[in-house]
């Protein structure tokens, strides 16, 4: 098929590009390489150098690309940075965001794939999460992407605008040749990599006081790639609604670094900071609807499994893309 992936050169974008083209489709990225990287663009794809706020330029990229699916990662995607600058994330996320349904619809394109998150549920009542659970996010960052899933359901009402969104938990790995390079690094496993590597001196915990067995965040880490399968999957005629992704397993900032630690066999300082804003104590996924209707399932669901395929590629990117 003719797919059309915004935020294709970003980290989950250009693992989902590099799967895509792997099972024969014909893609167009297009993405400001605000946060992605040139390089990250797997050369078989055709790149469009743009932003979604140029409506015109848009238009005009989705129609040369005759897309069938659009694809749509590209957003800002960090929780304590909405909490500071909120603006940023509805421009983004939702008014630019509606730049390209407007497109989509004025192409005839069959079906949109939205790339959502856990973020949207905000504090959960249970864990494991199922997809009905109330949506009360607590950040700008899960709101903005919880109002783009609502405009997606008037689209498919009005327009016929079909869609599967999927709320991501906590996107982690590298592919062999694509991995998770952000210029301002936030996320844990990137940042606890960096000691391994030698390139920071401490593994930062922030909060240390949750209500959790060890006092820190517990989250439901995915492997990008286990990530791009289900949006093939997600192509197919017939699919539609809402999916969490995630393998249902949750593990606390302690443990990842632990995990971390064995993996790369360093020992590994940690250095306990207060809570950061704007997180929830514990996020993990139910994903059962995905593997029932959608048949998904996760190929590297441990979690060392998951760390050593991203150590592997910040070693041979140490710098990430720009080394
Ligand atoms: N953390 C640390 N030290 C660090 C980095 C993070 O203790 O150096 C903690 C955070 O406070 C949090 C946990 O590790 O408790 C995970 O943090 P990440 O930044 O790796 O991931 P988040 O859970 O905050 O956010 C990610 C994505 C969001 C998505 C969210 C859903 O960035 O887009 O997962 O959980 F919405």
């Amino acid at each position: 098929m003719k797919v059309f992936v915004t935020g294709g050169a970003g980290y989950i974008g250009s693992v989902c590009v590099e799967e895509l083209l792997n099972s024969g489709h014909q893609v167009t990225v297009f993405d400001n390489l605000s946060e992605g990287h040139r390089l990250a663009v797997d050369n078989r794809a055709v790149f469009v150098h743009a932003s979604l706020s140029d409506k015109e330029r848009l238009l005009e990229a989705v129609r040369d690309a005759g897309a069938e699916v659009i694809i749509h990662f590209a957003a800002h995607a960090l929780v304590v940075e909405s909490m500071a600058n909120p603006g940023k994330y509805f421009r983004n996320n939702v008014a630019y965001g509606l730049n390209l349904l407007d497109a989509a619809v004025e192409c005839g394109v069959k079906k949109f794939v939205f790339s959502s998150t856990c973020a949207t549920y905000g504090v959960p009542e249970q864990v494991p999460m199922t997809e009905d659970l109330p949506l009360r996010p607590i950040n700008p960052y899960g709101q903005s992407k919880l109002m783009f899933e609502q405009m997606l359901e008037w689209y498919r009402r009005i327009h016929g605008l079909d869609f599967v969104v999927f709320r991501y938990f906590n996107a982690a790995g590298a592919s062999k040749q694509f991995g998770e390079h952000h210029r301002l690094e936030t996320h844990l496993i990137p940042n606890v990599l960096r000691v391994a590597l030698g390139l920071a001196p401490d593994c930062e915990i922030f909060g240390t006081d949750y209500p959790t067995p060890d006092g820190t965040c517990i989250r439901d880490y995915v492997h990008v790639v286990d990530l791009a399968s289900a949006h093939i999957l997600a192509m197919k005629p017939g699919k539609s609604g809402f999916y969490n992704l995630g393998n249902g397993d949750g593990y606390s900032v302690r443990q990842v670094i632990q995990t971390c630690a064995q993996v790369t066999g360093k020992e590994l300082r940690t250095l306990e900071k207060p809570r950061r804003p704007g997180d929830p104590p514990r996020l993990v996924a139910s994903a059962e609807k995905a593997r029932l209707e959608l048949n998904w399932q996760p190929a590297f669901s441990r979690l060392e499994d998951i760390v050593r395929s991203a150590w592997q590629w910040h070693q041979a990117h140490p710098h990430g893309y720009t080394s």
